[in-house]
C-alpha cells in the first residue's frame, strides 16, 4: 500500500500530466478510505480523507451536511481575504448560497452566453492571426491560451480590455500555493480595490454585462461589498481553469493524433469532444469539504470536523468505470464527469466555458490542420505551482 499523497501537487506525477499517479490509483482501488494532507492558502496543510471513487464523490458533493462555507466568516477580523469576503459563492451553504446563486446564475442567462458566441469567435481569429505571423515555434499559451478567457473576464465585467495585465497577474496569484499568506492577502486587497472601482461604475451607468445585469436586477438588495464578491468569482474562478483547459486540450490533441483527427475533420462533433476533454483532463483542483456532523461514506466513519477532498481527475478516471474510463477518446458518447463539480455548487459558468473550449479548440485546428508541437513532449512545462492544472510554456508548429 502507498503512502498517502500530498494534495493536489501529486495527483499527476511529473512526465505523465494526462493520468493520475501510481499512488493515487493505488489509494482509489484500496476500498478503505485514506487521510491525507492537502496544502490550502488560506488554512495552511490539512488532513483531509480522501474520495476518489465517482459514488462517493457525488454522495459528499450533494449531501449538505458536508460544507463548503466552513472556513468564512464575515465578521472575522484583519484585513479583506476569502474567508471573510461576502458575495463569494463557494463560501456559503444552504439558503444563503441559494439566494446568491439564483442572483448570479440568473446572470449567466443563455441568452447572455449567446451573445458572447460572435464576440468570443472574433477573439479567436484575431489571437490566431497573431499567431500566424508570429510563426512556427510560437508559445500558444501567451498568445491563445490565456488571453482569449481574459477578453472575455473583462467583457463579463465590463472591465477594460488595458486591464488584462492586471487580471492576469492577480487571478494566476490566487490560485497559486506557492506564495505565502502575506502575499495572498495583499494580492485579494488588491483584487477587492480592483472590484470596487467595476461597481462604482456598473452602479453609476449599469453596462450591457453580467456585472451590468447583477446592478440592474439586484442592485438595491446587495450592499457593494457582496457585488464586489460576486465580481471576483468571475474574475478568479473563469480564467486559470479556462486557460488552463485550453492548454492541456491543445497538447493532449497534439499528443494524441488520432483524437485531434477527429475534432479537426468533423466540427460537428465539437461537442462532445469537449465533454470528453472536460472529464480526462479535470483541471480543477479537488475539491474540499468539512463534515459538520459524524457521517458514514461507503460504509466507513467520517467525524464532524473533519476535511473530505474530492479528486475528479480520480473520479473522472476511475479504473473500475466501464466503459475504461481512463483513455481519451473524443468519439464516444459523453460520459457523465466531475468536471465543473456536482451539486448545489455545481460550476455557475460551465455553458461559457463549453463554448470557449469549442470555439477556441475547433479555431484552431481550423487555421492550422497540420499543427504540431515544436519542442520533444518531455519538454512541455507545467503550471507546477498552480491549484490548477494547465500548461506553462506550449510551442508549437505546422
Ligand atoms: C473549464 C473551465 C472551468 C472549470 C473546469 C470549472 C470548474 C469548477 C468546479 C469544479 C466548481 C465546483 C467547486 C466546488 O464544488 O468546490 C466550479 C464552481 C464555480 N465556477 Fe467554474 N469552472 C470553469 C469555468 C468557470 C467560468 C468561466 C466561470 C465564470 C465566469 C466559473 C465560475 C464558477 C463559480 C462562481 C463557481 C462557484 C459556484 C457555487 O459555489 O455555487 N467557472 N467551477
Amino acid at each position: 500500500m502507498a503512502e498517502p499523497v500530498s494534495m493536489p501537487h501529486n495527483q499527476r506525477p511529473a512526465g505523465c500530466p494526462f493520468r493520475p499517479g501510481p499512488d493515487l490509483v493505488d489509494l482509489h482501488r484500496d476500498p478503505v478510505l485514506h487521510r491525507v494532507p492537502v496544502p490550502n492558502s488560506q488554512l495552511g496543510v490539512v488532513d483531509a480523507v480522501l474520495v476518489t471513487r465517482d459514488a462517493d464523490a457525488r454522495a459528499v458533493l450533494s449531501d449538505p451536511r458536508y460544507e463548503v462555507g466552513f472556513a468564512f466568516d464575515p465578521d472575522r477580523a484583519g484585513p479583506r481575504s476569502v474567508m471573510n469576503q461576502p458575495g463569494v459563492l463557494l463560501n456559503y451553504d444552504g439558503d444563503e448560497h441559494l439566494r446568491y446563486r439564483r442572483m448570479q446564475g440568473g446572470a449567466f442567462t443563455m441568452k447572455r452566453i449567446r451573445s458572447l458566441s460572435g464576440v468570443i469567435e472574433k477573439i479567436v481569429d484575431e489571437h490566431l492571426d497573431a499567431v500566424q505571423s508570429a510563426g512556427p515555434g510560437v508559445d500558444l499559451i501567451p498568445t491563445f491560451a490565456e488571453p482569449l478567457p481574459l477578453i472575455v473576464i473583462c467583457e463579463l465585467l465590463g472591465a477594460p480590455q488595458e486591464d488584462r495585465a492586471e487580471i492576469l497577474a492577480r487571478s494566476s496569484v490566487a490560485s497559486s500555493v506557492d506564495t505565502t499568506l502575506e502575499v495572498q492577502q495583499d494580492n485579494f486587497a488588491a483584487m477587492t480595490d480592483y472590484m470596487a472601482g467595476l461597481v462604482a461604475a456598473h452602479r453609476r451607468e449599469p453596462g450591457d454585462n453580467i456585472l451590468g445585469d447583477l446592478v440592474r436586477r439586484h442592485g438595491a438588495e446587495l450592499s457593494d461589498d457582496e457585488l464586489i464578491g460576486m465580481g471576483l468569482d468571475v474574475l478568479v474562478a473563469g480564467h486559470g481553469t479556462l486557460s488552463g483547459m485550453i492548454g492541456t486540450s491543445v497538447l493532449a490533441l497534439l499528443t494524441h493524433p488520432d483524437q485531434l483527427a477527429v475534432l479537426r475533420d468533423d466540427e460537428s462533433a465539437s461537442g462532445s469532444a469537449v465533454e470528453e476533454l472536460l472529464r480526462w483532463l479535470a483541471v480543477a483542483p479537488p475539491l474540499i469539504r468539512r463534515a459538520n456532523a459524524d457521517l458514514v461514506l461507503d460504509e466507513q466513519r467520517v467525524d464532524a470536523g473533519e476535511y473530505v477532498v474530492v479528486s475528479t481527475l480520480m473520479a473522472n478516471q476511475g479504473v473500475a468505470l466501464t466503459p475504461p474510463a481512463d483513455e481519451l477518446d473524443l468519439r464516444r458518447k459523453p460520459l457523465p464527469h466531475l468536471a465543473f463539480g456536482y451539486g448545489k455548487h455545481q460550476c455557475v459558468g460551465q455553458q461559457l466555458a463549453r463554448l470557449e473550449l469549442r470555439l477556441a479548440l475547433t479555431g484552431l485546428l481550423r487555421r492550422f490542420p497540420d499543427l504540431r508541437l515544436a519542442v520533444p513532449f518531455e519538454d512541455v512545462e507545467y503550471r507546477t505551482e498552480s491549484l490548477v492544472f494547465g500548461v506553462r510554456s506550449l510551442p508549437v508548429a505546422w
